[in-house]
């Protein structure tokens, strides 16, 4: 743990401030072409690809700030805010509407959405819907961006709105209070999921990059976890160059399941540049630098039992005062406590007599531990 904070220090300290290039982001719904090898050695400062994220600093300034996405989410330290405003959609419904394009864009897979989708509730102004698209892995590397507790999970979509204050999503992503990206972890369930399919199934028509396809409207609502009401917000960025630090990022709780099938067709159909596989389209998590990650639900302190509801008080000492208000079963239990605790002295005052005698005989002290308290180390 330790080692992995300071080798993320040392990344940072070889932060290079750089150029700030026109550009456009996944986020920002344009499509960029990728590097890739073949393009490695070009002087082309736009383009960028998975392989070697630390030279997106030198090239897009933000990408070295101090909001970057994605983040570990660690659930223990999530603030639980009862203000929060529960995300409210509108017009995510477009079944028998005009069909929609799905594009393969060599970064992503992404599907373009109109702005009659919009969050009308949750924030404080209304934000639009540009596009949605995916980050995934292979089938040993889950891709998820966001991680929970340092785990991926096999993949994340993300749902990009802009703020209905600009007249579209170019004009909104530089802008402080611009986008607001809805994201949700995709794993694997035991059944297809077929509101996935509505995409997936259109998959071998965009495998090589730049390509697109027209797939019939469906409700796009079902492809976001059923329950939107437990999710976690920060301040965060686009996850891609340039990498505005202009997303408002509520990554839901809940979460969503595709085939096992399903998921290796998002791994193995897609191609970028000549031959190479469109995968492991993720993003390192990024430092939080004191930001704060709040939630909108309030969890348990105790995560085997997740399915239970355990209450939240869980120390009775604290409630009950006095000890006159002590019930029988906690006298004995710290009558217990005492008499273990008078042992363990005693012993342990007997032990060191021990170790005096014999300390003449063996230097190596590790060979004489007495007592060692039954905390976890934390390495
Ligand atoms: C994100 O949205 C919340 C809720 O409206 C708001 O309080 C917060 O200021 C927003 N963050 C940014 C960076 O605008
Ligand atoms: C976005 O809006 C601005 C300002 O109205 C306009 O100049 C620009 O052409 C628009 N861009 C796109 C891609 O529609
Ligand atoms: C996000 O930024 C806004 C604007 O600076 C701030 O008001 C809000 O408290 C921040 N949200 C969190 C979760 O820190
Ligand atoms: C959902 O919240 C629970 C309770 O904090 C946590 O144990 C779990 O890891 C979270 N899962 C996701 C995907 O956020
Ligand atoms: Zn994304």
């Amino acid at each position: 743990m330790l080692l992995k904070l300071i080798i993320l220090l040392l990344i940072q300290n070889q932060v290079q401030a750089g150029k700030v290039p026109s550009s456009s982001s996944e986020e920002d719904g344009s499509s960029e072409h990728d590097d890739e090898e073949h393009d490695r050695s070009s002087s082309h400062e736009h383009h960028w690809g998975y392989h070697d994220q630390e030279a997106w600093m030198s090239s897009f300034q933000d990408c070295s700030g101090k909001s970057q996405s994605p983040i570990d989410i660690e659930t223990s330290k999530a603030i639980y805010d009862p203000n929060l405003n529960l995300i409210e959609l509108e017009g995510y419904d477009l079944t028998g509407g005009p069909h929609l394009t799905l594009l393969n864009n060599g970064h992503t897979l992404l599907l373009a959405l109109p702005n009659t989708m919009r969050i009308v509730r949750g924030f404080d102004e209304v934000y639009l819907a540009a596009q949605l698209h995916f980050h995934w892995g292979t089938i040993e590397v889950p891709g998820s961006e966001h991680t929970i507790d340092k785990v991926h999970f096999p993949a994340e979509i993300h749902m990009v709105h802009y703020n209905s204050k600009y007249a579209n999503m170019s004009e909104a992503a530089n802008k402080p209070d611009g986008l607001a990206v809805l994201g949700g972890f995709i794993g694997i369930g035991l059944h297809e999921n077929e509101n996935y399919e509505k995409i997936l199934s259109a998959l071998t028509d965009v495998s090589i990059e730049e390509s697109n396809t027209q797939i019939p409207s469906f409700n796009v609502r079902h492809l976001l976890p059923n329950n939107l009401e437990r999710f976690y917000r920060y301040n965060g960025s686009l996850t891609t160059p340039p990498c505005f630090q202009t997303v408002n990022w509520t990554m839901f709780n809940d979460t969503i399941t595709v085939s096992r099938k399903q998921l290796a067709a998002l791994e193995n159909t897609l191609k970028a540049g000549q031959n190479q596989h469109l995968s492991k389209n993720f993003r390192a998590p990024q430092l939080l630098h004191g930001r704060r990650v709040l939630s909108s639900f309030s969890s348990s302190p105790s995560v085997d039992n997740r399915n239970v509801d355990v209450p939240l008080e869980t120390e009775p000492f604290k409630r009950s005062g006095a000890l006159g208000e002590l019930s029988r079963g906690d006298i004995l239990a710290i009558a217990f406590g005492v008499l273990f605790a008078v042992t363990l002295l005693v012993f342990s005052m007997y032990a060191y007599q021990q170790r005096k005698k014999h300390s003449k005989l063996k230097k190596d002290s590790r060979q004489n531990v007495i007592y060692k308290p039954g905390t976890k180390e934390e390495v």
